[in-house]
């Protein structure tokens, strides 16, 4: 069976990883698909986000990226994939999984698994690696590598 991850990564964090990861061990293959979401204004661009996406599940087997535009039944229905995979950290997760998961369902019948986000990346959001980092922190405990390298040429760019 395919499975679809979705999610904005702006930008990837070790907690998304974990979820592809174990999404990874639970189906046969599993696409990561970028989007965006129209509410929020991004760190990264579409190509800079895929591209980090990308770079860092390059060693995880049966996992591609390809980006989302347009509805995620639509997009799962062209990838042949019937199962969306999210991660679920705290109970303001849920709510909103829950409603997309209906309405997904009640779109195309496309089923959705919610796996329990790991206690080790229980609260972690791509929110606050950029608040972090945004403030000069250190985020390379949160992100692949590459990821904070890209975080660090930003913040210098920018000065
Ligand atoms: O959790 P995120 O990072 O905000 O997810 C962003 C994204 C793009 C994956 C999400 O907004 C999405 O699935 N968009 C596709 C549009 C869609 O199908 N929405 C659900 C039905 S209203």
């Amino acid at each position: 069976m395919r499975a679809v991850c979705p999610g904005s990564f702006d930008p990837i964090t070790h907690g998304h990883l974990d979820i592809v990861r174990r999404a990874g061990a639970l189906f046969d293959e599993v696409i990561v698909a970028v989007g965006r979401n129209s509410a929020k204004n991004y760190l990264f661009d579409t190509d800079q986000r895929v591209d980090m996406v990308r770079a860092s599940v390059a060693d995880l087997p049966g996992v591609r990226v390809e980006v989302l535009s347009g509805l995620l039944v639509d997009f799962c229905r062209a990838q042949g994939a019937e199962v969306v995979v999210k991660g679920l950290r705290f109970a303001s997760d849920f709510d909103f999984e829950l409603q997309m998961a209906h309405i997904n369902h009640s779109l195309t019948g496309l089923e959705t698994v919610l796996l329990p986000a790991s206690a080790q990346w229980g609260t972690l959001s791509s929110t606050m690696v950029r608040e972090v980092a945004s403030l000069g922190g250190d985020v390379s405990a949160f992100v692949p590598a590459l990821v904070a390298e890209r975080i660090e040429q930003k913040r210098n760019a920018r000065g």
